[in-house]
């Protein structure tokens, strides 16, 4: 994850939206014909930014929630009082095909000028059958109406909504909660999944696994659906609390294992036994206020490809910016520069499968770059607070925004 790789006054021949070969920028331009120069002498070059981990489509924000937690209350406390994951499904179903759509590529454009190129996106703030197919035909949309790279991902499991039949018959306020739980389980793995893989809206499939949330054998039941229709597998794992949800991810094969900021060793280990890769997501441990930062060095230690992502949302993690990641990586985490880059690029691109496509400038590949203001790679996560983008190319076209 330490060697990058770098071409000192390096250039691209870029052919058709795609690499067509990399070294010297002489080499290349003695081999370039009657090809159009682009000169960016003194600019930092990178693949475009992937992001793994984002909730890039929702409605309204959660200002209030940010306002609540400058005062002290706590991420579980705002969600119980009528805030949370649950006021932002409310706004989410209320806006139109339209709006939502508008307000996405509002959210891609800052991705893009950010650095990044392709972003996974989940939806997960629909929570019945139509709102959650909704989400993910307009993400489609977007796909195909912006030049961000959208990856989508089911993550119909984000929370049982609060307006599911209650079960009259319970004896106590517990288990009429678990039934309520059990019957969204139930609609997740037998009416949405099926529409989701038949319209083929989704590739992975993703749970919240935390308690008060989905736990760990309703993550299973879940995500054991999700595999046997063909999506890979995400999740979130334990983020507020150590509930052997890297484990579950193992046990499954998943592709990834996001969050982990309670994982412990045992934990590390059982993502190593089956190389699943860990999606660490400081912006939101830094958004909630936390400093219980996943333990970075141990994972990359024990060899495990580490992807680093914005997990953008308006809860958790209200920022589409990669360097502002990396900044926290290297502060934070402990990472390199080099390790953080890697993180965010080629192993990302990894975790989406798409590690023979884009992740890193290489012959064959598509040419997503990113051009920044600088001259040391370091620079990218050394200032912070403020964007050092000069251009982004898609495909080999230079992106507007
Ligand atoms: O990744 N943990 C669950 N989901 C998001 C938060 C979503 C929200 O608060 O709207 C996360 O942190
Ligand atoms: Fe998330």
């Amino acid at each position: 994850m330490s060697e990058l790789a770098i071409i000192r006054d390096g250039g691209m021949l870029i052919r058709d939206g795609k690499i067509d070969a990399v070294g010297p920028s002489d080499d290349i331009e003695k081999n370039a014909d009657d090809a159009q120069v682009v000169d960016l002498a003194g600019c930092v070059v990178l693949p475009g930014f992937v992001d793994a981990h984002t909730h890039l489509m929702f409605a309204g924000n959660r200002l209030d929630d940010f306002e609540r937690r400058a005062h002290g209350e706590t991420y579980v406390e705002i969600a119980q009082a009528g805030g949370g994951i649950w006021s932002t499904v409310e706004k989410t179903r209320a806006a139109s095909d339209v709006d939502l759509l508008a307000q996405a590529k509002k959210h891609a454009n800052w991705f893009l000028r950010c650095g990044t190129t392709t972003v996974e996106a989940k939806s997960g703030y629909g929570l019945t059958v139509e709102d959650e197919l909704k989400i993910l035909r307009v993400m489609r949309r977007l796909d195909e109406e912006t030049p961000l790279e959208i990856v989508p991902t089911f993550l119909g499991a984000h929370a049982v909504p609060r307006d599911v039949a209650p079960v009259s018959n319970s004896q106590t306020a517990e288990s009429a909660s678990y039934k309520v739980t059990a019957h969204y389980v139930d609609l997740v793995i037998n009416e949405m999944l099926p529409r989701v893989t038949a319209e083929r809206l989704a590739e992975f499939c993703d749970v919240f696994c935390e308690g008060g949330y989905f736990e760990i054998e309703e993550s299973r039941r879940i995500l054991s659906a999700a595999k046997k229709l063909g999506l890979k597998l995400r999740g979130h794992v334990d983020q507020l609390s150590n509930c052997g949800g890297a484990k579950l991810m193992a046990e499954l094969d998943a592709t990834t294992a996001d969050h982990l900021e309670k994982t412990d060793e045992l934990g590390i280990v059982a993502l190593k036994s089956r190389n699943v890769q860990p999606v660490l997501l400081p912006g939101s441990v830094y958004a909630l206020g936390s400093t219980s930062y996943p333990r970075a060095r141990e994972m990359i230690e024990t060899g495990l490809a580490v992807v680093l992502a914005t997990d953008f949302n308006p809860g958790s993690s209200p920022t589409p910016s990669m360097p502002m990641i990396l900044s926290l990586a290297c502060t934070q985490l402990k990472m390199s520069p080099a390790e953080a880059i890697t993180a965010a690029t080629i192993n990302a691109a990894y975790s989406l499968n798409r590690g023979n496509k884009i992740g890193s400038l290489e012959r064959g590949k598509l040419a997503n770059f990113s051009v920044f203001n600088c001259d040391d790679y370091r620079e990218l996560a050394y200032w912070f607070g403020f964007s050092q983008t000069s251009s982004v190319y898609v495909k080999g076209e230079r992106v507007n925004w």
